[in-house]
């Protein structure tokens, strides 16, 4: 039987190349070797406040965007977090199975748990004047979504490993207070794809919810907006190309284009060396147009018809369910809670 692999996003702020190249592209090729699922984590995205409409508009541009890189609906499921209501179910079960201080301790939580007092702050808006306990209870609504399919392979960045560790450590617990219930995941990350820096820093990892969008190129921003980011993209003081002494934004510029056009070493050297700066990105910002475009027309292709994004939805919940309904009746059943 093919080991199960489980993702998730959060339907907030713009994929960008990142993303696609960091994980959806790694996503695309794990679906031939593994049962995938594939989750679009709203009730992830609620633990800050998101306008509504927006929120639902987000999600159904994620999975359009799953399915444009190439996720095939045939063989991978892909569904929404919201849609099964077993996540949310196990994850009170598990909530109480998890002592206060794990979770109190995950940076993440300490992080955006600060993040969100600031903002408070500044904005003076008493009606989201408090960290909402969901942001506590994040990685535990992570575990459950983990653990409700029995999934060995988690494929996610390093600023998820604290999570994993936690996923791992709620399911030994749970297994030794009532029984061996749940597959514990593998801590090793299996090495996923180009880690992807900030255009404008590229000291930090490219991220969607950077405060300036000249940080990463979206993947639905318009082709000559993102050929204006990658030419705009920090490099450093030396005139040219030198692969003995690669400054970060070059470095950063360089993988990008390596990691689209799939160019090995040496020749990604014998191309590059000596390179103009300019040069380099009009040749960087060509390659990934070149990728970006066709994306975008797949794209608009889906989402010209809602009912067929909204069938891959639903048939992905359906396969899903019994897999999911299933954990949580053992599970109910291991505590003694109500079952028939
Ligand atoms: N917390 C993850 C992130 O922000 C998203 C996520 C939610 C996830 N549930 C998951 C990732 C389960 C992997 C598995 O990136």
């Amino acid at each position: 039987m093919k080991q199960r692999v489980f993702s998730g996003v959060q339907p907030s702020g713009h994929l960008h190349i990142g993303n696609y190249l960091g994980a959806i592209k790694n996503f695309v090729k794990l679906q031939h070797d593994y049962e995938c699922i594939f989750c679009v984590v709203d009730l992830h995205a609620i633990t800050v406040y998101q306008d509504p409409a927006e929120l639902k508009a987000k999600i159904l541009e994620i999975a359009a965007l799953f399915l444009a890189a190439g996720i095939d609906p045939k063989i991978a499921s892909l569904i929404v977090q919201s849609d099964v209501a077993a996540h949310a179910e196990l994850a009170w079960m598990l909530t109480c199975v998890t002592p206060i201080g794990w979770l109190q301790r995950m940076t993440q939580f300490k992080a955006k748990a600060a993040q969100w007092r600031d903002k408070i702050d500044t904005e003076q808006d008493d009606q989201l004047a408090s960290v909402g306990d969901g942001l506590l209870q994040y990685p535990v609504l992570m575990a459950a979504d983990i653990l409700l399919y029995q999934a060995h392979i988690v494929p996610v960045g390093d600023d998820q490993a604290q999570h994993l560790e936690l996923t791992r450590d709620i399911a030994q617990r749970f297994n030794s207070l009532y029984g061996d219930t749940f597959v514990v995941p593998a801590t090793k990350l299996p090495s996923v794809g180009a880690r992807v820096m900030g255009l404008d820093d590229p000291a930090k990892k490219m991220s969607k919810s950077a405060q300036s969008a000249n940080s990463y190129v979206g993947l639905l921003d318009p082709p000559a907006t993102a050929k204006k980011k990658i030419m705009r993209a920090v490099t450093d003081t030396q005139p040219a190309v030198d692969f003995d002494n690669l400054g970060p934004g070059v470095q950063n510029l360089l993988g990008i284009f390596q990691a689209f056009s799939e160019w090995p070493d040496d020749r990604m050297r014998n191309h590059f060396h000596g390179k103009r700066y300019g040069d380099l990105k009009k040749e960087v910002a060509e390659m990934v147009l070149s990728h970006l475009e066709p994306f975008q027309e797949r794209y608009r292709q889906i989402t010209a018809d809602p009912s067929y994004v909204a069938g891959v939805l639903r048939s992905g919940a359906e396969r899903v369910s019994p897999i999911a309904n299933d954990t949580v009746r053992t599970v109910k059943q291991r505590m003694g809670l109500y079952t028939e």
